[in-house]
């Protein structure tokens, strides 16, 4: 098909690519799944736009209602697109820490925004979920609840997992995935391995994140880090340990590298966590025995979303005193 419907169906079929300088020293082929050439700019269209057809189906979300949803940016930004397109009116729950760029973007796409404080605990009322509770009850929305909402490692089972196995001619050995919801990591990992048991799964994890912690020795001390949209404060429904293979942690100083170097090794503009993924794969394809391996890493969004965080000289300098980066 060379014309589309709408652009709901420009969603997904992304390219994939290898990456021949970035991660160099190993005996493997290194690839790249560019989720970020999504029309709204993120693997969470993907999502979006699933989660949205099934609760159309079910009658969960009526025609005119409203979408309300606890977001890092692109889950927000891809229902935006889409609650756009379908006349749904959309209140977005952001944390403080989520950049300015992507905050403007959900804005000018329409979407109400609610910032709320980092570091509350579940069950707090400042929470970002519970906030989102309360404002569904307030609006008699629909909660899209991305965390928990099986429709979303669904679509990665049904679509993302297929997509790379055509992709890949069967030939994939490894993918490396971040999770926020864990819906990327679960939907597509589930399907390979399915396909191909010999499939192994990596989390990529940034350092103060409890989910590697969790898959390893069952700790959950949540610490600071500045990679967007991976990594989290509690398990969520859509993380499935089971289909981990093992897990990498990934220090906030390896994921800015490691972004940079995407760009001027690969032309790969990414965002932090296309970084904190990408250095974990080139590990992986460090520490994998044996040659010829295909290990694809899963890059959910680009660059232009972070341009007043990771590639703002000021911003670095403020988070890291005393440490340069190569660009
Ligand atoms: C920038 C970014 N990267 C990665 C992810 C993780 O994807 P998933 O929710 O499928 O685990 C998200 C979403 O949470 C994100 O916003």
């Amino acid at each position: 098909m060379a014309v589309f419907e709408s652009v709901a169906d420009a969603i997904g079929n992304t390219p994939v690519v290898k990456m021949k300088r970035f991660g160099a020293q190993h005996n493997h082929n290194l690839w790249a799944k560019l989720e970020y050439l999504n029309p709204g700019g993120s693997v969470k269209d993907r999502i979006a736009k699933n989660m949205i057809e099934q609760a159309e189906r079910n009658g969960k979300l009526k025609p005119g209602g409203t979408i309300i949803e606890a977001t890092a940016g692109n889950t927000g930004i891809g229902l935006a697109m889409l609650a756009a397109m379908r006349g749904y009116k959309l209140i977005t729950i952001v944390s403080q820490k989520v950049s300015h760029d992507k905050v403007k973007l959900l804005k000018t796409l329409g979407a109400e925004i609610v910032i709320t404080p980092t570091g509350k605990k579940m069950g707090d009322p400042d929470h970002f979920l519970s906030i989102a509770r309360r404002l569904t009850e307030e609006h008699d929305g629909w909660f899209v609840d991305q965390f928990y909402n099986p429709d979303n490692a669904q679509v990665h089972y049904d679509v993302t997992g297929p997509e790379i196995w055509e992709q890949t001619e069967g030939e994939v050995d490894v993918i490396v995935a971040g999770a926020g919801t864990g819906g990327t990591l679960s939907g597509a990992g589930r399907f390979l391995k399915e396909k191909k048991p010999s499939v192994k799964v990596i989390l990529a994890d940034p350092v103060g994140s409890i989910l590697a912690d969790l898959y390893d020795d069952g700790r959950t001390t949540p610490g600071q880090y500045i990679v967007e949209g991976i990594g989290q404060d509690f398990l969520p429904g859509n993380f499935h340990k089971d289909v981990i293979d093992f897990a990498i942690r990934v220090t906030d100083e390896q994921s800015v590298q490691a972004a940079y170097d995407l760009m001027k090794l690969e032309g790969l503009f990414g965002g932090s966590s296309s970084g904190c993924i990408a250095a974990a794969a080139a590990a992986c394809c460090r520490g994998l025995e044996g040659t010829g391996k295909n290990v694809l890493a899963i890059l959910p969004d680009g660059g232009r979303g972070y341009m007043s965080t990771i590639y703002d000289d000021s911003w670095i300098k403020e988070k890291f005193p005393n440490k340069t980066f190569e660009r």
